[in-house]
């Protein structure tokens, strides 16, 4: 039952009490998140039941939206694992963190530099008001942040992150899954140009999106966009391609996020699914 006073469209007021006044009419109930849709679909319980509607609905016609949501955390420890311990990175900026989940950017950090300072950026209350959890299990030595801010301002995330990281070291650069919620290609070329451009030489950029290679992927979003979320525009591997112009792609370069560096661990996964990933340097 709802308290006296709401409705059960409201959000509760546990969640509003860990964000600021200004952030309160962000977090809307009636309409899905994609951090939340995502969480979701990742089988967390950070969502509410609007997301799982259309987490189900989308996933009914696309089911391979759930594989890809499960097997992009794989893909991301990989790549921060790799990022640590053999590209010797200390500094991380995850752009469009997401919602805590079981292992977070820190953590597999810290696990391998206990040193390492990471920031998380994402623009979503509900992220914003799980942000204590975000930052959990951060090491003595480490450094864990949290911004709540918009892509789209690549020069306010990159002012704080001179707070956070140290610019006198390489930093990666995420961008997991998140630019496809950026709707024209040139303006998202134009936000990771403009991040990388404010990192050291030495820096990685870390990139992976939904490919335009599914019917049923294509199908899916038409009545994902109707109930009024931000759309997500799926691109070619050529487009994600061009999201790494003037960088030097590490090994294996472009591909299925499966297919990059997968380890004797990964019994069951797909051989490809419909997401392709990178990671480059900056010369
Ligand atoms: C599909 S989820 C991916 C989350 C996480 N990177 C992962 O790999 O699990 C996309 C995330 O991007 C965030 N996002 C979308 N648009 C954004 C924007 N304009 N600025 C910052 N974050 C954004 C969403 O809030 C969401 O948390």
């Amino acid at each position: 039952m709802s308290p006296a006073g709401s409705s059960p469209s409201d959000p509760p007021a546990d969640l509003l009490a860990h964000l600021p006044q200004d952030a309160h009419e962000r977090l809307r109930t009636d309409i899905p998140s994609p951090a939340r849709t995502w969480n979701y679909w990742m089988g967390g319980k950070d969502n509410f039941e609007v997301d799982r509607a259309v987490g189900d609905a989308t996933a009914e016609i696309n089911p391979e939206v759930v594989t890809l949501a499960r097997v992009s955390r794989p893909f991301l420890i990989r790549v921060v694992k790799y990022l640590a311990v053999e590209e010797k990175i200390r500094n991380f900026l995850d752009i469009g963190a997401g919602l805590p989940t079981e292992s977070n950017t820190h953590e597999i950090a810290q696990r391998a530099a206990p040193d390492a300072r990471v920031l998380y950026v994402d623009n979503d209350p509900m992220v914003l008001a799980h942000a204590r959890a975000l930052m959990n299990r951060t090491t003595p030595e480490g450094v864990t942040g949290y911004l709540d801010a918009d892509y789209h301002d690549p020069r306010r995330i990159l002012q704080h992150a001179a707070n956070v990281l140290n610019f006198n070291q390489p930093i990666a650069v995420m961008f997991m899954g998140v630019l496809g919620f950026c709707q024209e290609y040139e303006t998202a070329r134009q936000i990771v140009a403009d991040t990388m451009a404010g990192v050291p030489s030495g820096s990685l950029l870390a990139l992976w999106d939904c490919t335009d290679t599914s019917e049923a992927a294509k199908r899916s979003l038409q009545q994902y966009e109707d109930t009024g979320t931000v759309p997500y525009v799926l691109r070619s591997v050529e487009q994600l391609d061009g999201f790494f112009d003037g960088l030097e792609k590490v090994e294996p370069g472009l591909v299925s996020i499966t297919q990059w560096r997968p380890e004797q661990t990964q019994d069951g996964l797909p051989d490809h699914v419909n997401g392709y990933g990178a990671v480059a340097r900056k010369p």
